[in-house]
């Protein structure tokens, strides 16, 4: 009846950008991810039948424990719901969360945390699925990128065609690839658009059938860049994809600027240093920060070298990380 949970933010490669069906979440693409270790939301979920209605506390990066607002309450009780009615347990929960870094900036909390709660709702509720099962649990709580938080290391989320075909699988271990993660936080603000209305005004943009037709080739390049540890190869078809769901969120109608002025000096930055030949690439998802993929060696230069700018706020360092996973420290 109750049970902990621990799963990484992670981020993507390959971005999916766009559904065809939204109550089922379902993407208009095949996306590619890593988990990122060091970046995690622990949920703790206990259904107790002295509740009467369900509780959600959330401990946001930095901040106390607080009730979770009416669009999160909402979004965490449809996915409790739809686990009380594959697992015909009719009590209500109490689910407290924290997290390891901030929420609602571009590194994917969104994904941790719909993962976390739905492992720990599932293992709370006595229900027995396997991890393919999981992936279409999580995924079906609307934060579609949440389902590639559950397999270990690099991941696979495929497009599919139906609810049961939409699902997320491992390509390789996190102990494959030792690829690292320097996420330089331009803002910590929350961001103004969400991914959810991102999604949605992604087919209003001239450009997106273009992106769609691109993403076979690049995802071929990602997932051969990962199969051979091959950072040039994945680096560059990951800037690629960022740049594609850019100019798509760009040319939405009305336009989404997810960038600020620091987002464009790193980039720039990033390219003054591969010129140079140090081994970085950069990837922006729906906000302004930039995550900067490298390797072991190249870590605490890429700390150092933007220890200086003044418009970054924070460094988050995560390399490959394991998927979700049960914990014995509940929350509460
Ligand atoms: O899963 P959502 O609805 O939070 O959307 C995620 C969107 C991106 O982070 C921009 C891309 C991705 O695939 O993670």
């Amino acid at each position: 009846m109750k049970a902990t949970t621990i799963a990484p933010a992670n981020i993507a490669f390959i971005k999916y950008w766009g559904k065809t069906n939204d109550r089922l979440t379902l993407p208009n693409n095949t996306s590619v991810s890593m988990n990122l270790d060091s970046l995690t939301t622990k949920t703790t979920v206990e259904f107790d039948e002295s509740l009467e209605k369900d509780r959600v506390e959330i401990a946001y990066y930095g901040s106390v424990r607080i009730q979770a607002d009416s669009g999160t309450y909402q979004r965490v009780v449809e996915q409790l719901d739809r686990i009380r009615k594959l697992s015909k347990l009719p009590l209500k929960a109490k689910v407290v969360s924290e997290n390891t870094f901030p929420a609602g900036v571009g590194i994917a909390s969104s994904a941790s945390a719909f993962c976390a709660l739905t492992l720990a709702t599932v293992k709370a509720s006595g229900l027995k699925l396997n991890t393919k099962e999981l992936t279409i649990l999580t995924r079906l709580g609307g934060s579609g990128s949440a389902c590639r938080s559950i397999p270990n290391g690099f991941v696979e989320w495929k497009k599919g065609h139906s609810s049961q075909t939409s699902y997320a699988v491992s390509l390789e271990q996190e102990t494959h690839w030792h690829l690292y993660d320097v996420i330089l936080v331009v803002s910590d603000a929350y961001k103004k658009v969400s991914s959810l209305e991102g999604h949605a005004l992604a087919h209003t943009s001239p450009y997106y059938a273009t992106r769609l037709r691109e993403l076979r080739n690049r995802t071929i390049q990602v997932k051969k860049g990962i199969h051979t540890k091959n950072l040039t190869m994945l680096g560059i078809a990951s800037q690629q994809d960022a740049i594609s769901l850019h100019c798509i969120a760009m040319t939405s109608n009305p336009p989404i600027f997810y960038w600020l002025g620091g987002t464009m000096s790193i980039i720039n930055e990033v390219y003054r240093l591969q010129s140079l030949g140090v081994s970085v690439y950069f990837t922006i998802d729906a906000g302004p920060n930039v995550h900067l993929l490298c390797e072991e060696g190249t870590v605490e230069f890429l700390q150092q070298n933007f220890s200086t700018y003044p418009f970054i706020q924070q460094i988050f360092v995560a390399k490959a990380g394991k998927g979700a996973r049960y914990s014995e420290e509940h929350l509460f």
